[in-house]
């Protein structure tokens, strides 16, 4: 039907004939000639109908937004004046002399140029639509590359694409399970894996030594900016590996993709401890592009009048530290500085005192703050030599129990650096390792990743004191975003018991994964492997903060499909067949 893609007419067609297809962009009528912009995946091109052929110019003075056209004519060049330098084809035109419209069109319920007037609830009702803009077939696009490149390369290293079932049992990732009635077995349910993890370490024992896929994961869970309850991860397994060599290999993965899609040189990923993050910056998911850093001050503020230091500086669970704005004085107004009270607030910290370094020449003279007069000024002097204080900077300080104190302040150094301008425009990939194994602060032990990682530890040690437990996991985080994590595992069945064992879930784990622990007492290699978040890498090529946009048809945030409407209810003889009765 066609000889060109409407974004691929070029100079170089000036004078030949072409066919082309595709959808009505816009028309206009200007006195006499009317011009369309046709669209296909490739881009737009100009059609001209004038009334020298008055059969088709008559047909195109019928036509309306998004109408299926077949052209043919002949190219070109655009009249001096009219060549557009912002437009692939803005050089060109076509001359058009014959048309048939393949298909018409209602009118659209939105325009596709003005689809941000529309809203994303009409866009993903309509989303077949929405996905015919430029913008996001060139995601899409962007995407199919993107999973090309990784198939290759994994290809290259050595890993299988092995496809793993959808209709399983419990993975457990940390989230609830979508589960799936089953018709033949009355009262019993498939769930939708939340990864494929235990089938991935299962091909290790079947000794395929090297696994991949691009894998679909269901989790039903709260649904954050990052999140979708379906979503992709690129899978990877391998065995008789290390940290190091898993490590490695996603680097290599990732460095030749950010190359090869979008032309840009990732650095080397530095490798930060769990401890020194929440340490440096509040959070496992550090933001290396942001120069600011959590500096802990408990041991000069244990004798202060100041209850609200002291006090979680001599308790155990305790933490008090210092942040420092580099110029804030000169650049934050009172109204935002009373604003961030509110805002740390948000995140449990029952205030946020600060100093104002008026002169830092003066002493205790240049200074301006309200608990100035609760501190000793030795202890004041200290606290601002050891953030290097300058005149017009601002020392904010946050002291509670650790994990507020990190969590708010951990966030509250992402707002100040974004206020005063300092977050560094480069990328900036860096591993966290040395995890707990489980997560701290909490009364019942819960899997910091899952329970298949391999602890750092022996099995008495384990016994021992399992909150001291290390894991060997690691985190790949890209410019504060955890995209990928991995762990070594356990390979040894009398390991894997001992964890679930700990965890209080011995008897339910043998009825749930007694196949996975007779494989591990059956000639299991060491393994491990990572799962790389596909979509939020995709945000990251793509240049987006919406994980929808990089999703053809992408769920709401309560979790529903507006085009589908899905879910959605089933007549009761299928319910029926299911041994289902709603409640
Ligand atoms: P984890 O649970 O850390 O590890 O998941 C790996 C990566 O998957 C992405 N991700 C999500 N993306 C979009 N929407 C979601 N709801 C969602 N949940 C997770 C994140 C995350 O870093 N089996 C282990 C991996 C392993 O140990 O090899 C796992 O699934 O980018
Ligand atoms: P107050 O003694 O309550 O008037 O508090 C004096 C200053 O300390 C105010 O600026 C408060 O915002 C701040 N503040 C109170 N609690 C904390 C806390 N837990 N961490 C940091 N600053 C605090």
């Amino acid at each position: 039907m066609r000889t060109h893609y409407c974004g691929d007419v070029a100079v170089p067609d000036i004078g030949g004939r072409v066919s082309l297809t595709g959808w009505v962009h816009r028309r206009r009528d200007h006195g006499g000639v009317i011009f369309l912009d046709v669209r296909d995946r490739t881009g737009i091109v100009q059609v001209v109908y004038d009334p020298d052929t008055p059969e088709p110019f008559g047909i195109a003075e019928g036509i309306r937004n998004e109408y299926v056209l077949g052209i043919e004519g002949r190219v070109r060049p655009r009249p001096e004046g009219t060549v557009n330098p912002d437009m692939k084809t803005g050089e060109v035109e076509v001359l058009g002399d014959a048309l048939v419209i393949l298909n018409r069109s209602e009118t659209p319920p939105f325009v596709l140029d003005e689809y941000s007037d529309a809203g994303e609830e009409v866009r993903l009702k309509h989303r077949f639509l929405d996905l015919r803009r430029p913008e996001m077939q060139e995601r899409l696009r962007l995407r199919a590359r993107a999973v090309s490149h990784v198939r290759r390369v994994l290809e290259e290293e050595g890993f299988w694409d092995i496809e793993t079932p959808t209709l399983t049992k419990t993975t457990p990732e940390g989230a609830r399970d979508y589960l799936v009635p089953s018709r033949t077995h009355p009262g019993e349910f498939f769930a939708l894996p939340q990864s494929p993890q235990i089938f991935k370490q299962l091909l290790m024992m079947s000794g395929f030594d090297k696994y991949y896929q691009i894998a679909r994961c269901y989790r039903d869970e709260d649904l954050r900016a990052h999140r979708q309850p379906e979503f992709t991860q690129i899978d990877i397994e391998a065995s008789f590996v290390a940290e190091q060599e898993v490590m490695r290999l996603t680097e290599r993965l990732m460095k030749s993709l950010f190359r090869d899609v979008i032309d840009v040189e990732l650095p080397d990923f530095p490798v930060i401890t769990h401890a020194d993050a929440l340490r440096r910056f509040g959070t496992d998911a550090p933001d290396l592009r942001n120069p600011l850093e959590l500096v802990d001050i408990a041991d000069l503020v244990r004798d202060a009048a100041f209850k609200v230091f002291s006090g979680p500086a001599n308790s155990p669970g305790g933490r008090v530290v210092a942040l420092k704005g580099p110029a804030a004085a000169t650049k934050l107004s009172r109204r935002e500085l009373d604003d961030y009270v509110g805002f740390v607030g948000r995140y449990g910290a029952k205030g946020l005192a600060y100093i104002k370094v008026n002169d830092r020449a003066r002493g205790m003279d240049g200074l301006q703050s309200p608990i100035l007069k609760h501190l000793e000024p030795l202890a004041v002097e200290a606290v601002l030599d050891r953030v290097e204080a300058q005149t017009d900077d601002i020392v904010f300080f946050g002291a509670d129990a650790a994990k507020v104190v990190n969590d708010a302040m951990g966030a509250f150094r992402e707002e100040l650096a974004g206020a005063l301008g300092l977050v560094e425009d480069r990328w900036a990939p860096c591993w966290v390792t040395e995890f707990p194994l489980f997560e701290p602060g909490r009364e019942t032990l819960t899997p910091a990743h899952h329970p298949f990682t391999q602890p750092a530890c022996s099995i008495e040690d384990l016994y021992e004191g399992p909150h001291a437990a290390n894991a060997r996991a690691y985190d790949f985080v890209l410019n504060g975003t955890e995209v990928g994590g991995g762990s070594i595992r356990i390979h040894d069945p009398g390991m894997q018991r001992a964890v679930f064992d700990v965890l209080g879930i011995g008897q339910e784990a043998e009825a749930k994964f007694g196949f996975l622990i007779d494989a591990l007492a059956l000639g299991c290699p060491p393994h491990g492997g990572i799962a790389i978040g596909f979509d939020r890498l995709m945000m990251f090529l793509a240049g987006t903060d919406n994980i929808r946009d990089v999703i053809a048809f992408p769920k709401t945030q309560s979790a529903t499909c507006l085009m589908t409407s899905a879910p959605s209810p089933v007549d009761e003889q299928q319910l029926r067949e299911l041994h289902i009765r709603i409640r």
